[in-house]
């Protein structure tokens, strides 16, 4: 977890924790895993009121995997190169948050486009991280399209997932400059920066909007 976790507000989620029982998430990872690892820390450090039912992703040998394994958390491999269709895979990976009793789902850099099978299973209930500011950006190649834009500022946002690919209603935006010398990688690491800030928050804001009816 980076230095910036101190910054994860204490009132957000003591507002979150009072009266509620923990949300149960089911996180979906294709690859590293830092933004899963940064959810699991706020939880284990009680700054976040939940606990992550499972771990589905799709690459073996993915990192994600043995972070949740050394958490002792489920992870299941779900390898999207097995399935016929996208809607295919969705219906497994309902099943499979359907068996853990999952109420939230978290794409936490969930690399494949999902369809309204796995949508409306979790209607208002699927949460995004993605590395622009939204709307600009979307899609597979974020952080070096912001480079060949020329953009001084890019960043993050957190939004909930709709049928049209990133781009349903927007929790959280964080922004970071682009500087003259980035590379894909540079830039990337400034963004992750606060992606791993803004996740935890936006996970408990989200919760706490829904419930309130307000989304
Ligand atoms: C994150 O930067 C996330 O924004 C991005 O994948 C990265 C995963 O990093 N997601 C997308 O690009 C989704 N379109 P991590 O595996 O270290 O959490």
């Amino acid at each position: 977890m980076n230095d910036d976790s101190s910054l994860i507000s204490p009132s957000i989620s003591d507002r979150v924790s009072e009266n509620q029982t923990p949300l149960k998430l089911g996180m979906m990872a294709s690859g590293s895993g830092t933004n899963f690892e940064v959810v699991a820390e706020a939880i284990a450090t009680g700054q976040l009121n939940a606990q992550i039912q499972c771990l589905i992703y799709n690459n073996p040998g993915a990192k994600v995997a043995a972070r949740a394994e050394k958490r002792n958390i489920p992870a299941i491999l779900l390898d999207h190169r097995q399935f016929n269709s996208r809607e295919d895979l969705d219906r497994q990976i309902i099943t499979t948050l359907q068996q853990y009793e999952v109420e939230w789902v978290v794409m936490a850099g969930w690399m494949r486009i999902v369809t309204s099978v796995l949508i409306d299973a979790f209607p208002h209930q699927i949460i995004n991280i993605h590395p622009s500011l939204l709307p600009s950006f979307r899609g597979g190649h974020a952080v070096e399209e912001a480079i060949a834009a020329k953009v001084k500022i890019t960043g993050c946002t957190v939004h909930l997932v709709t049928p049209e690919v990133d781009s349903g209603p927007i929790l959280m935006q964080a922004a970071v400059p682009v500087l003259p010398d980035d590379t894909r990688e540079t830039l990337h690491a400034r963004i992750q920066v606060q992606e791993h800030r803004i996740l935890p928050i936006a996970i408990a804001l989200a919760a706490q909007a829904v419930r309130a009816n307000q989304i």
